[in-house]
């Protein structure tokens, strides 16, 4: 059901008059019910009111600019879902709906971290990289195929709560395919009410360098002979932290453009879909943004915790080979905060 159009009733039930010449107490009566009635549908309208009054703002550097005006959320109804899996029973939770979402974000943005945050709410199950195998994202059909056992609830992962899911969904990396297969995929988030949380990374050259730390870890697996792209220990964020990765300056706000005009295209892409647009920086700086994130999924709202640590912390210039040049390139551009933020 539709909530918002539960929104239309209330113009009805206005109209419900009692007759003229009836009782003093069936006129009472009538006018109670209706008092009632109103009172129930304005306090569902409310609460969705302020769960879509969730308007976020991008505010890249660039992007800022061209999208201020243009991505204020409008007012996008929402599906409440009863999924039927074919896999198992839902239960005494069959009457629970169940909310679909989808995380959008790029590797190295946070999105593992915040993902083991979200399923440590004991309604929520997201279950992952799915679209990190080749042949689920070959063409629009099979991705559609995926989404619907996902979304069916029919995807077992180590993450799957199963029955009592109150929201489901998994993260996509922007290069998985879905940029390729927007228009379906667009359509898809449309038709079936998928709301789209947007993680996005404010300083693009953190990111770059947790990105060439990693990929260099593939290959040196510096824990003692297994990559890992989290840890959960002070000392293993010790280790991988060492490597100081060289970033190339020539193509270094080429390289930082791109990956902005990359979140912008997404954004547009995606932006008759419900969503939300969330920070990393905002999310380690900030918890209660938990908050946020838990009412706009529809949840009970728990404490989430994830035992993931961070691995490069401190000054940037600690964490880059070629600093001084990083540093030259970047000074007097609007880049040049990424030089001094934490995070
Ligand atoms: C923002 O947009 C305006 C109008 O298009 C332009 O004049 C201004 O330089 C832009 N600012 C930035 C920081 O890009
Ligand atoms: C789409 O990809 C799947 C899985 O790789 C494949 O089996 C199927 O034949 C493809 N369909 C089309 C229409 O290309
Ligand atoms: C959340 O999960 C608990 C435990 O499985 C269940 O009792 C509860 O009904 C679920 N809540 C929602 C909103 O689905
Ligand atoms: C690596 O192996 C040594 C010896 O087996 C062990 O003491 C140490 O904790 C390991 N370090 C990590 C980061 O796994
Ligand atoms: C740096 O980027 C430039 C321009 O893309 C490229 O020509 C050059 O080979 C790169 N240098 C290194 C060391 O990768
Ligand atoms: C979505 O983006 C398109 C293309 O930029 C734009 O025409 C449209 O107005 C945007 N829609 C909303 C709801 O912002
Ligand atoms: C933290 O986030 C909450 C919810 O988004 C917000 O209301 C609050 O102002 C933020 N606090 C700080 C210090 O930024």
């Amino acid at each position: 059901m539709v909530v918002g159009d539960m929104c239309f009733l209330y113009k009805d039930i206005f109209v419900i008059k009692a007759p003229k010449k009836s009782p003093m107490l069936l006129r009472t009566a009538v006018l109670m019910f209706s008092m009632v009635c109103v009172l129930v549908i304005f306090s569902v309208c409310l609460k969705q009111i302020s769960t879509e009054a969730k308007t976020k703002f991008i505010d890249f550097k660039v992007i800022d600019n061209l999208t201020r005006s243009r991505v204020k959320q409008t007012h996008i109804p929402y599906l409440l879902h009863y999924p039927k899996p074919v896999s198992f029973n839902r239960n005494e939770c069959a009457p629970n709906p169940v909310m679909f979402f989808t995380i959008l974000s790029n590797q190295r943005s946070g999105s593992g971290w915040f993902e083991t945050l979200l399923n440590s709410h004991v309604n929520v199950s997201s279950n992952g990289e799915i679209f990190s195998v080749r042949t689920r994202r070959q063409n629009a059909s099979s991705v559609l195929q995926t989404l619907d056992r996902v979304y069916n609830l029919d995807w077992l992962s180590s993450a799957s709560k199963n029955e009592c899911s109150a929201a489901i969904g998994f993260k996509w990396m922007l290069n998985q395919g879905i940029m390729e297969h927007h228009k379906e995929i667009a359509e898809y988030f449309k038709h079936r009410s998928v709301s789209i949380i947007f993680l996005f990374r404010r300083n693009l050259l953190r990111r770059m360098v947790s990105m060439l730390a990693n990929s260099y870890d593939r290959y040196a697996k510096l824990l003692n002979g297994t990559h890992k792209s989290h840890v959960h220990s002070a000392e293993e964020a010790d280790i991988l932290s060492k490597y100081k990765p060289f970033i190339n300056s020539t193509s270094l706000l080429e390289d930082l453009k791109d990956m902005e005009m990359k979140a912008e295209k997404a954004l547009e892409y995606f932006n008759s879909s419900r969503h939300m647009i969330l920070y990393y920086e905002d999310l380690m700086r900030n918890h209660t943004k938990l908050k946020d994130v838990q009412e706009f999924l529809g949840l009970p709202e728990m404490k989430l915790t994830s035992r993931q640590v961070k691995i490069h912390k401190g000054p940037l210039s600690d964490h880059i080979q070629n600093w001084d040049d990083v540093n030259k390139v970047l000074t007097g551009t609007v880049y040049e905060s990424f030089l001094e933020a934490d995070y």
